[in-house]
């Protein structure tokens, strides 16, 4: 039977991290992923340039049923320490916006970072391989793989969300987590396109593939960014963010010329230039295709001079307070992330391990722990990792 100091189970961002971690303070240590190739979803991340941290980056741009559970790890290991390790690779990036920090090549780099940090500290890397059963004994664990038996004293599982099923996405985490009798958060996805009612997707089907920067709100929480209409409903920047706050049920309300007063600029021109068609006024203010649609879905006058204010405060608020209630989500085949997971209640704080079962710890997305789009979850899979490299 191999024995290591260290098994960590995935070889994602998180469980990359702890490997080089742990293998620079001397341990042994094994990491098993059951795909072929280490790290797709970073390689995958960013549009192919890996938004690898957020400049911004604090516990404010986290979900999780215990808000402060992040503070402790994501002060131990900083996105100022992540961003000094790129630039010890002489990695190129770029702050794209909003502090999200970019590779200017490719996100290969990052992937090639953590490799070079895990072959540095000495650590063995198993591909296509898998734990079937996992025990608990005296000295640590006992793992059955696809192809042989380990016994190890510290288990990281780091086998990431449920997003993307067909990236090699399983509920290993979570299923580990309930044999060890741990309370996992409802999980859902998140960072995730919202879809329509087929009426609403019909009215609005002319419009898939336009961009307006909005400000999306749901309930207080509200976020300002690109809205993009999309042949099954709603994406973009500010859709993927808001989605990871929305719940079934309830109602958004889109502000697609945010701090503009629609209903001043439309009478100005009224003023000015009455017989100017309404279509014609909104595209100054709006894409075109958007234009036409409010302008037929109003049915209104030919000529601007014969809308009354009434009217005119109706397309304001049909632009700046557009309401509705999306039908659902795209789910776990798009979503960029899985809200919930392992109840934080169970780990400690600064080092990730399980309270009740020392020696186990889980790190990365599988915990309840979820950022905000921009970078913040890979700063979390550092952060976690990290912490839990120093322990093991
Ligand atoms: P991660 O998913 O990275 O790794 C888990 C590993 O475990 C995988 O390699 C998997 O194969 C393996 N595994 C699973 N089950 C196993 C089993 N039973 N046995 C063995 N191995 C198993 N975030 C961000 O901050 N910036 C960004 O630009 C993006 N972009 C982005 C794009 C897309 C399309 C997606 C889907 C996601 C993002 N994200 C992101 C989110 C980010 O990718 C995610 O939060 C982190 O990868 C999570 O890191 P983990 O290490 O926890 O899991």
């Amino acid at each position: 039977m191999e024995q290591f100091d260290v098994v960590v189970i995935g070889a994602g961002a998180a469980g990359m991290m702890c490997a080089a971690e742990a293998g620079k303070r001397g341990r042994s240590v094994l990491i098993l992923d059951h795909a072929d190739k280490p790290g797709e979803k970073i390689r995958i991340s960013g549009g192919g340039r890996c938004n690898f941290t957020n400049l911004n980056a604090s516990p404010a741009n986290y979900i999780s049923q215990n808000p402060s559970f992040c503070i402790s790890a994501l002060r131990r290991y900083t996105q100022r320490d992540f961003i000094a390790l790129v630039e010890r690779y002489g990695i190129a990036y770029h702050e794209k916006t909003l502090g999200q920090l970019f590779c200017d090549g490719s996100s290969r780099q990052i992937v090639d970072l953590l490799l070079n940090e895990m072959k540095q500290a000495g650590v063995e890397l198993r591909l296509q391989a898998s734990a079937t059963q996992v025990e608990r004994t005296n000295e640590g664990f006992h793992l059955q793989l696809s192809n042989g038996v380990v016994q190890c004293r510290s288990l990281v599982v780091a086998t990431g969300g449920k997003s993307i099923p067909k990236m090699g996405a399983t509920s290993f985490g979570y299923d580990l987590a309930r044999q060890f009798g741990l309370n996992i958060v409802e999980t859902r996805p998140a960072l995730v396109p919202l879809t329509l009612e087929p009426t609403m997707l019909e009215r609005l089907g002319s419009l898939s593939g336009v961009s307006v920067d909005a400000v999306v709100a749901c309930g207080k929480t509200r976020f300002s960014e690109a809205m993009l209409f999309t042949h099954r409903g709603l994406s973009g920047p500010s859709i993927l963010q808001i989605s990871s706050y929305w719940r079934e049920g309830s109602e958004i309300v889109v502000s697609m010329l945010p701090g503009i007063n629609l209903f001043e600029e439309l009478r100005s021109v009224r003023s000015q230039n009455g017989r100017q068609a309404l279509q014609t006024a909104l595209s100054a203010f709006l894409p075109k295709r958007l234009a036409q649609l409010i302008a037929e879905t109003e049915k209104g006058p030919a000529n601007l001079a014969d809308y009354s204010d009434k009217h005119l405060r109706r397309i304001d608020e049909a632009v700046n307070q557009w309401r509705f209630r999306p039908a659902g989500s795209e789910g776990y085949r798009t979503a960029e992330v899985t809200l919930g997971g392992v109840d934080t209640r169970e780990l400690d704080s600064r080092t990730m391990e399980v309270k009740s079962v020392p020696g186990l710890y889980m790190i990365g997305e599988v915990v309840d722990v979820t950022g905000w789009l921009g970078g913040y979850n890979f700063q979390w899979a550092w952060s976690s990792g990290w912490c839990a490299g120093q322990a093991v």
